[in-house]
């Protein structure tokens, strides 16, 4: 196992280029199986999940070669698999992709109940719901989930809780239904945009995506195998402009959409830090200390759950007392321990965290419970007087590429070691 020691004290200054997005490339390369065809995906984040997913589209025959560190060729010409490994998917959260994907494509699938990063319970009952409206018949049992589907119908799906996953996974399968399919309550994340886009590429009619509600027009089918580049990642951008904000740095972000930062932008000059926005990137810089502010995770357009345990950071060195409710998932304040084992203060209790902000924060073991927890620990090391061992930095290697690097360029005082 591998762990990260940080030496604190650094104020980060200069230029970072964003990856492609993570919860956006783990959907799209599923969605290449609805059409025989190779494709060229580029501006492909590096990272452990999607080497996972490219993992399980081989075993269900796939062909995949790595163009480059960042671009795939992906052959879908001989898909033959109807089943995922277990012990592949039950770790994966976004494996459940490959059941709206495969459904869409042969109307058949069976995959390991999706695991992922530990935030509470985290059911995939709209996911479902949207497959059983569509005409497919899904059981679970013995820790699979398989659906099966003679042939699909478009519907209208009213989703009870806005899901950034089931709203893609529906999607992706309602594509070459017969007829048209609607999505009311639809997640509207950057990603679900991107996905949607990608589709329209391949051939398919989808309407909407970005709003509450998505109309997909069923296509006899898809025609068009392709290129397409990743959107840049919404939450490795906004990573960044916290880690200035808490450094008291000066970061030139690359490669990233303004628009899909506002919400973040907002909270960080709320706080007192500075955002200018120069087209296809932003200048994030602060001098002094942060003044506190109240939090609230909502689906976007609000403020990103992916981003609550960084603006934890923040807050936990600002100037007051800052309230942080979590209402997307019930248990994401692991990371909150951690950094009360630094000197933090701060008082979690179900979806909400009391932060007093002090003054700073002292090097200390710490250990990351899962991707975003682990990046927020990162930039507590990189504020804390003294040295930092970052633990159990798998995490983070699910979906940030080269972190250490990219922070490394930075000015900070990071190393890889062997435990
Ligand atoms: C996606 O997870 C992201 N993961 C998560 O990012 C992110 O936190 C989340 O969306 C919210 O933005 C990927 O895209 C791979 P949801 P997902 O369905 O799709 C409830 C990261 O750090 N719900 O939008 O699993 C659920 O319990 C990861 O990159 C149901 O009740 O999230 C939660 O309270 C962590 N039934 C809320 O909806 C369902 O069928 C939002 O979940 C599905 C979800």
């Amino acid at each position: 196992m591998e762990k990260l020691v940080i030496t604190g004290g650094t104020r980060l200054k200069g230029e970072v280029v964003i990856s492609g997005a993570k919860n956006a490339a783990v959907a799209i390369l599923p969605a290449t199986l609805l059409l025989n065809g190779i494709y060229t995906i580029s501006n492909l984040p590096n990272i452990s999940d999607v080497k996972i997913t490219c993992d399980i589209l081989q075993d269900f025959g796939a062909k995949i070669t790595w163009n480059s560190r960042n671009e795939i060729v992906i052959d879908t010409r001989e898909i033959d698999g109807r089943e995922a490994p277990i012990d592949k998917t039950s770790k994966f959260r976004a494996s459940y992709y490959m059941i709206g994907a495969m459904l869409g494509r042969c109307g058949q699938i069976e995959v390991g109940l999706p695991g992922g990063c530990n935030l509470g319970a985290r059911p995939i009952d709209q996911h479902i719901k949207g497959f059983e409206a569509l005409g497919a018949k899904v059981d679970i049992g013995q820790g699979k989930i398989s659906a099966k589907a003679k042939k699909l119908t478009g519907t209208s799906i009213y989703m009870d809780v806005v899901s950034v996953g089931a709203t893609i996974n529906v999607m992706i399968a309602s594509v070459l239904a017969e007829g048209t399919t609607t999505i009311d309550n639809a997640a509207k994340e950057p990603h679900i945009v991107d996905v949607a886009n990608f589709l329209n590429t391949m051939g398919a009619d989808i309407r909407g995506a970005g709003t509450d509600v998505i109309k997909i027009n069923g296509v006899k089918e898809l025609k068009h195998e392709g290129c397409y580049s990743i959107v840049p990642d919404q939450i490795e951008a906004g990573t960044f402009m916290a880690a200035a904000i808490a450094t008291k740095g000066d970061i030139l972000i690359k490669n990233c959409i303004p628009e899909h930062l506002d919400c973040i932008t907002a909270k960080i000059v709320e706080i007192g830090g500075h955002v200018e926005d120069l087209g296809d990137s932003i200048r994030v810089w602060n001098n002094k200390r942060p003044n506190k502010a109240n939090i609230k995770t909502l689906p976007y357009p609000g403020f990103p759950t992916d981003m609550q345990p960084q603006m934890g950071v923040v807050l936990s060195i600002a100037d007051g007392t800052s309230i942080i409710n979590e209402s997307i998932w019930e248990s994401r304040f692991q990371y909150t321990n951690e950094l009360n084992n630094m000197g933090a203060h701060i008082t979690a209790q179900g979806k909400t965290a009391i932060v007093e902000g002090v003054k700073e924060l002292l090097g200390a073991p710490v250990y990351a419970s899962d991707l975003r927890a682990g990046a927020a620990l990162l930039i507590a090391g990189i504020i804390a007087k003294g040295t930092t061992e970052l633990y159990n930095i798998n995490h983070i290697d699910r979906g940030y590429e080269q972190i250490e690097e990219k922070f490394r360029k930075l000015g900070a005082n990071i190393l890889r070691v062997n435990e």
